[in-house]
């Protein structure tokens, strides 16, 4: 078992049960740690306890624009960028800097999943994608994360950058011909990518047609696509493009401890928010919407 997966899985183990606690009885945590815990449209509708310890200095100072979103995609094209190119153009700078911390976490560990440029390029379109969306599709608003979403987030598409610059820097070991894992992570790939640009395109739609006057950014209910089923289309859309992924890998362990991770928080943070939504919506909330796997969960 490498580092990575140490971290990754401590992390979900962390994420998956403090959220799990907020959702079945949130009294049962210090409200300092929900108000830490949430982000975005969750920390509109705080209780009293909540909302006095919000007012504390620390908290307000530890939490930053949720637009920031957009940091964690620009950084991580900008890494990805860097290991693409020192791989190609063989500049032993970058490998000998990284070097250590690709030990440390990976140790031993050879890829063999598919063409390893080919997943590289997935990984690479699926942040670029979204780094377009955050910047030039999303509605902001005055919505606010915290220093430690924010770090984590950040965190995150470092990971994912070393996992990349690992398997571009060091021995491949030769691709197991699996063509149907392959062919079938492709395609959750491909749907996964396809709902999430449409299940953001709806959001910011909402924004654009009911943000009167400008500047008011509002929480709609919002209708169409995949959100017919669930409350969370782009977060169920995560999970299968990840999904995609892990099959691309050729089920690499490594890679399992991020798709762990993504279960655990968008599972989580789906929950919360369709809580939120039937709390915010009341009986004009379909019953039928689940949180984030149609017809299950
Ligand atoms: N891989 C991971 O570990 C990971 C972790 C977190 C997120 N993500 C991904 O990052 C993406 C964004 O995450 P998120 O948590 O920001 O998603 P989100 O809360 O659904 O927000 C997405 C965008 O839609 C807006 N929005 C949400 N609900 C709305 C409503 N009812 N009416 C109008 N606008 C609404 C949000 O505005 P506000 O900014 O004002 O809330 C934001 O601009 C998702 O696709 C998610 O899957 C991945």
């Amino acid at each position: 078992m490498t580092l990575f997966i140490v971290l990754w899985l401590i992390a979900s183990l962390v994420i998956g049960l403090f959220g799990l606690i907020l959702f079945f009885d949130g009294k049962k945590l210090p409200p300092w740690l929900t108000v830490i815990y949430k982000y975005g449209k969750l920390l509109r509708d705080l209780n009293n306890e909540e909302r006095s310890v919000s007012g504390l200095l620390l908290i307000r100072w530890i939490q930053v624009p949720k637009r920031y979103f957009s940091h964690f995609y620009g950084i991580a094209v900008i890494l990805h960028l860097i290991v693409l190119l020192s791989s190609l153009f063989h500049v032993d700078s970058v490998r000998q800097i990284l070097n250590t911390p690709l030990n440390l976490l990976f140790g031993a560990y050879k890829y063999d999943g598919v063409n390893v440029y080919l997943f590289f390029l997935l990984s690479m379109i699926h942040i670029f994608r979204r780094f377009i969306e955050s910047v030039f599709i999303a509605v902001p608003s005055f919505a606010k994360i915290n220093l430690i979403h924010y770090l984590t987030g950040i965190g995150f598409y470092i990971s994912i950058a070393l996992y990349n610059a690992n398997n571009l820097f060091s021995t491949v070991l030769i691709t197991q011909d699996r063509p149907y894992l392959y062919t079938v992570g492709l395609i959750f790939y491909v749907i996964g990518q396809v709902l999430q640009f449409h299940s953001h395109k709806i959001l910011s739609e909402l924004r654009r047609r009911n943000d009167k006057p400008r500047g008011k950014a509002g929480y709609y209910l919002p209708h169409g696509g995949l959100f017919e089923f669930v409350s969370c289309p782009n977060y169920f859309s995560e999970l299968v493009i990840y999904s995609g992924l892990y099959m691309l890998t050729n089920l690499n362990a490594n890679w399992l401890a991020i798709l762990i991770w993504v279960y655990s928080n968008q599972i989580v943070a789906s929950l919360l928010n369709h809580k939120w939504y039937k709390q915010a919506f009341g009986s004009r909330y379909p019953a039928r919407r689940k949180a984030i796997i149609p017809y299950i969960l």
